[in-house]
């Protein structure tokens, strides 16, 4: 059985995010989204949000995981009992970050494959900082993300509006 760690920030996920998972479902006999809690960074979503966020946008995908995780990769797909890591590759411009990281992982755990899926090129421009930047603008994300997102972003604008 093939079970494959799909690691990101997402913070938030976006339907590019959204495509690269799908298309690893379909490959894998188990799918784990890893969402990274980075103490070290400050998220716009907690790690909570970010998980449910990711649940509600993959609720069509039967026994898909959501997981969060802490601290090194590497030691997260070991837990996880997994053999394979799936990173969307956008541009040229990802390139030379996701190959240190992929032969970085495979210095650390040789049994651990990293494989890319080239982002659709409906997506290829598509990031989670400028699609917060959008919504940090009063800008409409729909386009962008999951609904869940844009419902999340409006509850936080909300939110701020009341604080002010
Ligand atoms: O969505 P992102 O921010 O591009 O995802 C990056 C992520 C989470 C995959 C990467 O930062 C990561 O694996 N972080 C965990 C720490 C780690 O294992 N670092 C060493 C790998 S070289």
């Amino acid at each position: 059985m093939l079970r494959g760690v799909y690691p990101g920030s997402f913070d938030p996920v976006t339907l590019g995010h959204l495509d690269i998972i799908r298309r690893s479902y379909n490959i894998v006999d188990e799918l784990i989204v890893g969402v990274l809690n980075n103490n070290a960074k400050i998220p716009l979503f907690s790690v909570q949000e970010r998980v449910k966020m990711l649940k509600e946008a993959t609720k069509e995908l039967p026994g898909i995981k959501i997981v969060p995780f802490e601290g090194l990769l590497i030691e997260f797909v070991r837990q996880m009992d997994a053999q394979l890591v799936i990173r969307g590759l956008r541009a040229i411009t990802d390139f030379e970050y996701e190959l240190q990281m992929s032969q970085t992982n495979h210095k650390l755990e040789p049994s651990v494959e990293t494989i890319f899926l080239t982002t659709n090129v409906e997506y290829s421009y598509l990031s989670s900082s400028t699609v917060k930047e959008i919504a940090a603008f009063g800008g409409d994300t729909s386009q962008f993300v999951p609904e869940a997102v844009t419902l999340a972003f409006n509850q936080k604008k909300k939110e701020s509006n009341k604080d002010e």
